[in-house]
């Protein structure tokens, strides 16, 4: 049977909700619609549903179980604008056809879902970031500097690591050998991981390398997943051609070796322990148009183009950090960038009300991101 499927994230779900679900499931006929609850959230599948009467129910289930967890329910089937009506029912069965699979929670379970992070050594209590540490840009090498964070105390890491392709940086010496850079990056996430929160996801935007044929995002990747962190998934940030205006072919108009270009970076996410990430409903601070745009895992975003302005050659814009920290992280939480530049990172962050902490190895990045922070731009 057909049903339309559509996920409520980010919920800690408590016994009421959960009884309210089955009186409001309970309600209504057998296969109008199902709901799955998990460490996923709320899984809603849809045939079809009478609206009205769906909301009286959730008034019920409001007086009876004091959780508006229906009522959230109802308002995601409403959200849908594409819909048949059948009688007083409105039917999404031709919206989508994806198919409803019975006990899906168990059966990933079974399948080994996520078997690569399966018996993490990661501790479940976290810690709070001492104050010295909040709200400031620090001038040092982060693989020195991070020793100094408590286990367990970032909610979310964003960051960019040098590109080690011969680019202008003004300190450090962005040429090392391969070898030599995957080590002292992934010194530097060793102790990323160290001080993420339970539940602390860290995100890392890496370019495809069409120079050198180094995979790095699959290396990156390799790496999170060997330390036991969860792939909660990868976006395809689209800078719309940026990169393709050089002219080298490798084999113009033969097969034997032609060069692919890339107009795209990616973003990599993984999570320490659990794909669920505590924090209260009320300090979300995405809209409801953000969330269904963001979601979808192609973000089209202009890139930097102001980068001589700061003195930087290798800026992300702040349009892409607003939507990674608006989708996975709430206002409170506390912001790390390991590699923070002129502080795109920090400054995004201040803007929507989140803690950062801002470590670049250069004094003059260092101060261009302090610079940022006082006139917000
Ligand atoms: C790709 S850039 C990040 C730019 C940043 N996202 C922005 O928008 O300004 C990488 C940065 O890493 C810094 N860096 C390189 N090695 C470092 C280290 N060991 N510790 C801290 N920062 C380092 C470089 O100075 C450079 O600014």
């Amino acid at each position: 049977m057909a049903y339309k499927k559509i996920l409520i994230n980010n919920r800690t779900l408590t016994e009421r909700d959960e009884k309210a679900i089955r009186f409001f499931r309970q309600s209504l006929p057998p296969n109008d619609i199902e709901i799955e609850t998990g460490e996923h959230g709320v899984e809603i599948f849809v045939r079809q549903l009478d609206v009205r009467y769906a909301q009286s129910l959730a008034v019920k289930a409001q007086q009876k179980y004091h959780t508006a967890i229906v009522a959230d329910i109802v308002q995601a089937v409403e959200a849908i604008k594409s819909y048949g009506l059948n009688g007083k029912k409105r039917n999404f069965v031709d919206y989508n056809k994806e198919r409803k699979v019975k006990n899906r929670y168990k059966k990933q379970q079974k399948r080994g879902q996520y078997f690569y992070a399966r018996n993490h050594p990661f501790q479940k209590e976290n810690n709070a970031m001492p104050p010295e540490f909040l709200d400031k840009i620090f001038c040092a090498d982060s693989e020195i500097f991070l020793t100094q964070l408590p286990d367990n105390s970032v909610d979310l890491i964003f960051t960019s690591p040098p590109y080690n392709f011969g680019l202008e940086y003004n300190q450090n010496d962005d040429d090392h050998r391969w070898e030599a850079y995957f080590q002292k990056l992934f010194s530097i996430f060793d102790e990323c991981v160290r001080v993420l929160k339970y539940g602390g996801r860290i995100i890392v935007n890496v370019q495809p390398l069409f120079s050198d044929y180094i995979p790095t995002h699959h290396l990156i990747s390799n790496y999170f997943m060997e330390k036991k962190l969860i792939w909660k998934g990868e976006i395809l940030w689209e800078k719309n051609n940026y990169n393709c205006k050089y002219t080298a072919w490798g084999s113009w108009k033969s097969p034997s070796s032609p060069y692919l270009k890339y107009t795209w970076e990616f973003l990599e996410m993984f999570s320490k322990g659990s794909l669920k990430k505590e924090g209260k409903k009320e300090n979300a601070d995405i809209t409801a148009d953000e969330f269904k745009e963001w979601v979808v895992a192609k973000w089209s975003v202009a890139p930097e183009r102001e980068m001589k302005k700061y003195g930087h050659p290798a800026m992300f814009p702040q349009k892409l950090v607003e939507r990674a920290l608006k989708l996975f992280s709430f206002r409170g939480d506390v912001v790390l960038d390991p590699f923070n530049g002129v502080g795109t990172t920090t400054l995004v962050a201040k803007n929507l009300e989140r803690h950062f902490i801002g470590i670049d190895i250069s004094a003059e990045y260092c101060q261009a991101a302090e610079e940022r922070l006082r006139r917000l731009v």
